[in-house]
């Protein structure tokens, strides 16, 4: 069951202090990814909550969610394109800048990623000040794609990165 689901991802996300830098609790969810079951489980209860017919593609982020969202697609049926660190992808892009938690980022999408319309979930591994997932919002929006809705397996809910993604769908695993 999904509550299920979210006591493993508790118990499989380890806190790191003080990392990528001082001050910044880090949360390590490679623990989960390298259990079978548990990963199955993951994706299983994030192509449960979404259902199958309520998009079209899968977006993944740099660089975890790209494990995640390669899943979703699989299991899915459908397609999965990545959104990048800036300098990675080869052809045409578009681009957004924007402030981290830690110091600040560009990510990058493909210009030509999505078709007019097309119904994108946007799969990452950790929600925090929701900085990765409004801009990822916006280049999908540039891109002529529509956000069927976001999905992490971590929400860390004291940052409010879900006020920054309204009115859009944003479903996580495990709150805390
Ligand atoms: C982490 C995480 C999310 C983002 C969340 O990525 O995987 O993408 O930060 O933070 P936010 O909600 O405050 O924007 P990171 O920048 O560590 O990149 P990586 O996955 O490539 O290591």
């Amino acid at each position: 069951s999904g509550r299920d689901v979210a006591r493993r991802v508790a118990d499989l996300t380890l806190d790191v202090p003080d990392f990528p830098q001082p001050g910044i609790m880090f949360k390590d969810l490679t623990p989960l990814f390298a259990s079978g079951p548990d990963f199955a489980a993951t994706v299983d209860t994030i192509v449960a909550h979404y259902g199958r017919d309520t998009f079209d593609v899968v977006a993944g982020i740099e660089a975890r969610g790209f494990m995640i969202a390669a899943a979703v697609a699989y299991a899915t049926g459908v397609g999965v394109v990545p959104v990048r660190k800036v300098g990675k992808l080869p052809r045409q892009t578009l681009r957004q800048t924007y402030a981290l938690e830690y110091g600040e980022a560009t990510l990058e999408l493909h210009a030509d990623a999505f078709m007019n319309g097309q119904r994108v979930l946007v799969v990452d591994d950790v929600l925090a000040t929701g900085g990765t997932a409004e801009a990822t919002l916006n280049l999908v929006e540039q891109a002529g794609g529509v956000v069927a809705g976001f999905t992490v397996l971590l929400e860390l809910a004291f940052l409010k990165g879900r006020e920054r993604l309204k009115p859009r769908s944003v479903h996580a695993l495990l709150t805390v």
